[in-house]
């Protein structure tokens, strides 16, 4: 005697469908808080000092200095990008205007004055060293090239 409903194999694959979906919600539901944390970590893990820089100069200088592109040689606050005289300091003489606001005169190194607000307790040595490599993003090759033989002559270290 045939069955009256037999189980054909269209209803046996959906029966498994609805399986794996149940499945599958089950360890999406179970595991959002485990891909929230894989997520942290990755981005943790992909995060450069260039890129911790960016972040920070988009809050703290961007204002004041712009962004990568327009500007001259002249603008006051001076530009940090290509067309500005950044990439004319060694990276001492740059951490040290950020942190104390005192510009570095080229001739006698003596500190002088500044209209730009002192970093010193706002931001640290290592955010600061991350704002200077992302600036340095800014430059063409040949601008980083100059300031990194500056940095070897002028700095410590
Ligand atoms: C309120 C405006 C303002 C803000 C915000 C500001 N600066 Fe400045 N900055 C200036 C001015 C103005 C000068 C020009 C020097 C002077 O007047 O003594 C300057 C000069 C500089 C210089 C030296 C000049 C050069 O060659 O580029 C550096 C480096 C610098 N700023 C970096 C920064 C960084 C990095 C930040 C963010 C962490 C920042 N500044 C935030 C106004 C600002």
């Amino acid at each position: 005697m045939p069955r009256p409903f037999p189980r054909t194999r269209l209803g046996m694959f959906r029966g498994a469908w609805i399986a794996a979906e149940v499945v599958l919600l089950g360890l999406l539901i179970g595991s959002t808080g485990a891909l929230a944390a894989i997520r942290d970590r990755w981005d943790l893990m992909n995060r450069t000092p260039e890129s911790r820089g960016a972040q920070v100069y988009q809050v703290s200088c961007a204002g004041c200095h712009g962004g990568p592109a327009g500007g001259t040689i002249t603008d006051q606050p001076p530009k940090h990008n290509a067309n500005g005289h950044t990439w004319q300091h060694a990276d001492c003489e740059l951490m040290q205007m950020i942190r104390d606001s005192t510009t570095v005169s080229v001739s006698s190194r003596h500190p002088l004055a500044s209209a730009m607000p002192a970093f010193r307790g706002r931001l640290d040595d290592d955010d600061i060293r991350d704002v200077v490599a992302y600036i340095r993003t800014m430059w063409t090759d040949d601008q980083r090239a100059s300031q990194r033989q500056l940095t070897r002559e002028r700095c410590a270290g």
